[in-house]
């Protein structure tokens, strides 16, 4: 299984957002996909299980502190090819009740391995705060994508992200961790994100994707209906779009696999005893 977390020190950029979505485009073109979500915010949660939530059920926060199977907290969603390991909002204690535990920045690593053969991708989506959890996060996925939207202050964290990343090459066991690439997103046709835009690829050339995510009225609506933006709109430059970076993720996704897995494609999301 591959791993790709969604991360910016910068709150609101589209990492939600992007994360549905490849995670839509992904599962469209026949990948098993696996949504983690690591933030306490819980909107991917939310649009995943169309507005109802966690539930009863067991959570990422139950699975980071030991008293769950990842395994057994896994919710099918409506999304088909897209299971989800959920949050709920006490994964934000998390990073208080694990701060004096033995291997504490591990313990997502150790919780996903059972799971590695389960699924061709797993995306994590992360909340903007420096925390234990995205520590969890950075020591366990192979790759980050950051979501900047052209803006006033659009690069700020991304020099401590990037020491972030190097601090657990070094210091913690994923040695192989890469920043895969800055996406753009929530892109205008204004003189200053057009700006952004040019400053950001002279400066990062080919760590910049090339695919820009316009801003689109259609994402926001795709949000409320609990939909992926190919589900609400295929027509619309948005999913376009969306599609042309889902293109551009697929060749690392390159194996598929094999096993059917759990159930998947229901109207509903419910916690899967099986
Ligand atoms: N391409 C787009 N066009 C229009 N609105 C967008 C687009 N992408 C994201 N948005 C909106 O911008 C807001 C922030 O997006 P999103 O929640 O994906 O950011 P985030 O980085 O996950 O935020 P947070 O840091 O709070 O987790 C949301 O209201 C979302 O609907
Ligand atoms: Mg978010």
């Amino acid at each position: 299984m591959k791993s790709i977390a969604l991360m910016s020190e910068k709150g609101g950029t589209g990492k939600t957002t992007t994360l549905l979505n490849v995670a839509a485009g992904l599962a469209r073109s026949g990948r098993k996909v696996l949504v983690v979500d690591a933030d306490p915010q819980a909107n991917a949660t939310m649009v995943l299980t169309a507005g109802q939530g966690p539930g009863e059920g067991a959570t990422l926060a139950e699975v980071m502190a030991g008293t769950s199977r990842a395994d057994d907290a896994l919710v099918v969603t409506a999304w088909e090819g897209v299971e989800l390991l959920p949050a709920s909002p006490n994964l934000a204690e998390v990073n208080l009740s694990l701060a004096n535990e033995l291997g504490r920045e591990r313990r997502l690593r150790k919780a996903m391995e059972p799971l590695k053969s389960d699924y061709d991708i797993a995306l994590v989506d992360t909340g903007p705060a420096r925390s234990l959890l995205n520590v969890n996060v950075l020591n366990w996925v192979d790759q980050v994508v950051v979501p900047i939207s052209p803006g006033l202050f659009s690069l700020a964290g991304l020099g401590q992200l990037q020491t972030a990343i190097d601090e657990v090459r070094t210091y913690l066991d994923n040695q192989n961790l890469a920043l895969r690439g800055l996406v753009l997103t929530m892109c205008e046709r204004t003189a200053v994100s057009m700006d952004v835009e040019r400053q950001l690829r002279s400066l990062y050339e080919d760590l910049v994707f090339g695919t820009t995510i316009p801003r689109s009225v259609r994402v926001e609506e795709s949000h409320s209906r609990f939909q992926s933006v190919f589900e609400h709109s295929p027509q619309s430059s948005a999913a376009k779009a969306y599609a042309a970076l889902v293109e551009e993720i697929l060749p690392y996704v390159e194996r598929k696999t094999n096993r059917p897995g759990k159930r998947s494609g229901g109207t509903s999301a419910t916690h899967d005893a099986a």
